[in-house]
């Protein structure tokens, strides 16, 4: 594992799966981010188009140095390609390279690239080490943290996949600088879920220094990424296959999701669909009296000034409410066709619950308006 007192980490316990998240910039650069880690002869970068001429060169030439052979595969780019024949490609790259089952994958992008390798991972030779290493503000504080991993469905969101923990996570804080505004926006909505579901103090903090996220001020960024991290590691180590509690961290995804889907994979950013989908989730929790209107505006406010939608697209002009209750029960949590929606029971506090459908579709209507 890398050593705490090098760079800053946050420890994720899991038993035999613990690991730690590297969060510094040049980490890319660093001998000291990359060593221990499982020997192999063979390791294989994925990544893809975009993310490829930025900092493939850079891992290659710091792997160089552990392994004797690195490979690189390139993937297409977008939420579109998160599919059976993308990931495809990833075996491809492994069997014919005659990577055996010790080599080592190295996820270099943002979430869809992370969601995919680890996927492989999981299943190549029935497992294989992987490593991420997260270049999205978005990966960097959710995707690459927690073992999730996955492919779309053209009928859901994330359907396919597997829980598969990384050996590491390595947070270069530095490649935050090329990424697009949109894409920066789409991140925050991730950090900003922290704060209803688990701590209005840092909620407060958001508040306060979104104009320095905003602006890419390095202090700032790590904060954010490094509380991020730290809620989210206290989720996972308390319920890493998500029986109960890790359900918090969805607040917002099955409205989301289902805005994901419904537009086609890309059309929205997964985080675009999830800073919607709050709004929404927050209006429901107002519905069911877990939260007051204050609170509604105050989270709706805080989404758009990240640069976020807090106006909920139509998916079906003749039954929209229908639409999304129809894409809404394909939902993972969904329990024999019940919906179960994560909402606030009190500001920082989240709970799983069922809600009518009538509640649900008058939330729907007014989101749309
Ligand atoms: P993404 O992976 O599509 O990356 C966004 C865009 O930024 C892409 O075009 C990418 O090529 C580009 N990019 C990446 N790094 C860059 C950089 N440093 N500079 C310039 N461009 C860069 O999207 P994302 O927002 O990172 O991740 C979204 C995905 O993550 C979704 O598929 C979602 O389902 C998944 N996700 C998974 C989990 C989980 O727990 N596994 C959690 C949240 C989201
Ligand atoms: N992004 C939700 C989770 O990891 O559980």
């Amino acid at each position: 594992m890398p050593n705490p007192n090098e760079f800053p980490t946050v420890h994720i316990a899991l038993a035999d799966r613990s690991y730690n998240i590297a969060i510094a910039a040049g980490l890319l650069d660093s001998a000291a981010a990359w060593a221990q880690l499982p020997r192999a002869h063979a390791a294989l970068i994925v990544t893809n188009t975009t993310v490829a001429p930025l900092y493939a060169k850079r891992l290659q030439q710091a792997l160089a140095a552990h392994y004797p052979k690195v490979h690189t595969v390139v993937l297409p780019d977008g939420e579109g390609y998160k599919n059976w024949e993308t990931l495809n490609l990833i075996f491809d790259a492994l069997l014919g390279h005659g990577c055996d089952r010790h080599t080592v994958l190295f996820a270099l992008g943002g979430g869809v690239v992370g969601d995919m390798t680890g996927f492989a991972a999981a299943s190549y030779m029935r497992g294989v080490p992987f490593v991420q290493v997260p270049t999205t503000l978005l990966a960097q504080v959710d995707s690459s943290v927690g073992g999730k991993t996955a492919i779309n469905h053209p009928l859901g969101k994330n359907m396919i996949g597997a829980f598969y923990q990384p050996e590491r996570v390595v947070c270069d804080l530095e490649t935050l600088a090329t990424l697009p505004e949109r894409e920066l926006s789409a991140g925050l909505g991730e950090v900003i879920k922290y704060g209803p579901i688990a701590d209005t103090q840092f909620l407060d903090w958001i508040e306060s220094n979104l104009s320095a996220l905003l602006a890419r001020e390095p202090q700032a960024l790590a904060h954010a990424v490094r509380r991020s991290c730290e809620i989210k590691a206290w989720v996972v180590g308390q319920d890493e296959r998500e029986t109960g509690l890790r359900a918090i961290l969805n607040f917002g995804h099955t409205f989301g999701h289902a805005i994901e889907a419904g537009l086609g994979y890309g059309a929205w950013l997964h985080g675009e669909a999830v800073g919607c989908g709050m709004v929404m989730a927050a209006q429901l929790s107002q519905r069911l009296g877990g939260v007051d209107a204050a609170f509604v505006q105050r989270l709706s406010t805080l989404i758009a000034a990240a640069g976020l939608p807090v106006r909920s697209p139509v998916l079906d002009a003749a039954d929209n409410a229908g639409r999304y209750l129809e894409l809404m029960r394909i939902d993972k949590k969904s329990v024999g066709g019940e919906i179960r929606f994560v909402v606030l029971d009190g500001p920082g506090r989240a709970l799983v619950r069922a809600a009518p459908d009538t509640l649900v579709r008058k939330v729907i209507d007014a989101c749309c308006a």
